[in-house]
């Protein structure tokens, strides 16, 4: 199987890549390397594909429409897409709106236009977020419920992301499958979230931001897991549906436990071995005060089981991150 992976020098990216390849099959990395945080480890993350046989890498914008179309022109041989690659984070979408316009939308609708022409196409798997689920007040969030109320520009560009899907599906018959990862950490994790900007500040000793006053709840679903559900969607790709409907199915990937953020900050000085000083302030626009999976049809549809509580899950990502910084 040879599986062109968008977003493979970023943090779900490159557990991705490991997985599929100790599993034997060929993949092709797609990224551009921005500076949206320190590319010094995206480029350490590649750097640990890049040995690898049946791993190669081409560095550049998904829309960039000649570089993508000349791309899959030259990989006729592609058979799945996983499409990672995207401008993530809730708080920059107020900064960078256009940067969001650019990689979620229309480098989404570039990869699709490619996509849609290779010969062998089997199935594309495509990142969505809990975003998606912005002001809903239902817990747990169900893929069943509406979601009509993104409260970030992030949350929208995503929801903009599965009509686009549906509609691909619908039109061309691509078997399409968007998954909504819930609050991912774990080695080699994200520089611009609560895991690691928590521990590297404990670290340094300075305060940690802690917002809406402490009163948050997150399904964190630690990175293994979310590998294991993206390769069972991978390989189940949708039938259209009994009732007509296209091959374009929706998944939560979440942990199905929604956490204090407090218990969190407890097991992480736990783990680093010393106390956080906390600053306490106010909700910050776009974001959401709980997020809760519900993940029934991902147990049922792919059999998805996630295993790693808050408890084994956090000192895994501490050690790699004092490894990482040799701190
Ligand atoms: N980490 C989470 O908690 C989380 C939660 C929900 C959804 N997601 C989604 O999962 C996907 C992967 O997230 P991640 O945490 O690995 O983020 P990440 O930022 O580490 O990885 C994304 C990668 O895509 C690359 N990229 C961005 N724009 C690009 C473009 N225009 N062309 C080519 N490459 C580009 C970046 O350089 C980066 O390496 C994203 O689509 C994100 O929105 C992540």
């Amino acid at each position: 199987m040879t599986v062109l992976l968008t977003g493979a020098a970023g943090f779900i990216g490159y557990h991705t890549a490991v997985a599929l390849l100790a599993r034997g099959e060929t993949v092709i990395g797609v990224d551009n390397l921005n500076d949206y945080y320190d590319p010094a480890l995206k480029a350490a993350r590649l750097q640990r594909l890049e040995g690898s046989a049946g791993f190669s890498f081409r560095r550049l914008d998904i829309a960039d429409r000649d570089a993508v179309a000349a791309l899959v022109d030259d990989l006729p041989e592609i058979d799945r897409v996983i499409h990672l690659a995207a401008q993530a984070g809730v708080r920059y979408s107020l900064v960078n709106p256009y940067a969001y316009i650019r990689s979620n939308i229309e480098g989404h609708v570039v990869l699709l236009e490619a996509c849609r022409r290779l010969p062998r196409l089997e199935h594309f798997v495509y990142a969505s977020s809990s975003s998606v689920y912005g002001a809903n007040r239902k817990l747990p969030f169900s893929v069943d419920d509406r979601v009509d109320t993104p409260v970030s520009l992030y949350g929208a560009t995503k929801k903009a992301m599965e009509e686009i899907s549906f509609s691909y599906a619908n039109v061309y018959g691509t078997p399409l499958t968007g998954l909504r990862f819930f609050t991912v950490y774990g080695p080699w994790g994200r520089p611009d979230m609560a895991a690691y900007i928590f521990t590297s500040k404990i670290l340094n000793g300075e305060p940690i931001p802690v917002f809406n006053y402490g009163d948050m709840r997150r399904d964190f679903t630690f990175i293994d897991d979310i590998v294991a559900g993206l390769l069972a969607a991978l390989d189940r790709p949708p039938a259209t549906g009994h009732n007509g409907l296209p091959p374009h199915a929706v998944y939560n990937l979440g942990n199905h436990r929604s956490e204090l953020l407090t218990d969190f900050i407890a097991i992480l000085e736990q783990a680093i071995g010393r106390k956080a000083e906390v600053e306490l302030l106010p909700m910050q626009i776009g974001d959401v005060k709980e997020t809760f999976a519900d993940i029934d049809a991902s147990r049922r549809d792919l059999g998805f089981s996630p295993k790693t509580a808050i408890s084994e899950g956090v000192p895994r990502f501490v050690a790699w991150y004092r490894d990482y910084h040799r701190v």
